[in-house]
């Protein structure tokens, strides 16, 4: 498996962290400080600093296609209890929650749609998905942001798409609900929580 994320690595929270100000990491933490019990799967969890202190003890699982970032997050997370794994997500887990911080918007839809048919699959009938990740806004100062962020990973990692998913229709069709969310840069930056749309209110 190629490692798109291999020069990046060493160096991404540090380049997130100038180039955000802190509001990746603000949302990444507010999607986390929602409790719950049991397991957690994190699919693209990077090197896994954003979440070292969200996730002490915590059981379930790692995933990650970068090795790099993995050998990081593996670091990072050691006071977890979570098994790391390299490579897609294979999906034979439930668990309470599946977090999924600034992957969507890397994969085409055809392998947002082949994702999401596992994570439906393995998230608990009362669980929940939790996105963090860029959204369109229609703002001329988004779209120049997104188009630079856009060149960068096309440069870097190989990233494979020119737009944002529209992530909320996706969603909806696999039977999902936004059920919470909280923005960042004016609607760029949002994390949301998502539901099973047909559960009882
Ligand atoms: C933009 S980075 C975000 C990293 C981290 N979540 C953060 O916010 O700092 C996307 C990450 O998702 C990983 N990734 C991309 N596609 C993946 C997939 N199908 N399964 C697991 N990880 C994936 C990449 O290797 C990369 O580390």
């Amino acid at each position: 498996m190629s490692d798109n994320y291999r020069r990046l690595a060493p160096v991404y929270t540090t380049l997130s962290r100038l180039f955000f100000w802190g509001a990746r990491e603000q949302a990444i933490r507010w999607a986390m400080d929602r409790k719950f019990e049991g397991k957690i799967i994190v699919i693209g969890g990077g090197d896994g600093i954003a979440l070292s202190s969200l996730l002490h003890n915590r059981e379930g699982e790692f995933w990650e296609t970068s090795q790099s970032m993995l050998h990081l997050a593996k670091h990072h997370l050691r006071q977890s209890k979570l098994s790391f794994h390299l490579g897609q997500f294979e999906g034979n887990v439930k668990a309470e929650v599946v977090f999924l911080p600034f992957i969507l918007d890397t994969l085409p839809d055809s392998d947002l749609e082949e994702l999401l048919i596992k994570i439906k699959k393995s998230v608990l009938e009362n669980g929940e998905i939790r996105v963090v990740d860029f959204y369109p806004t229609g703002s001329v100062f988004h779209r120049l942001v997104l188009n630079l962020l856009i060149k960068f990973h096309q440069i870097f990692t190989s990233h494979r798409r020119s737009d944002l998913p529209d992530y909320d229709r996706i969603l909806t069709d696999f039977g999902f609900v936004c059920v919470a969310k909280k923005c960042w840069w004016k609607g760029f930056i949002c994390a949301k929580i998502y539901r099973f749309s047909d559960l009882e209110p």
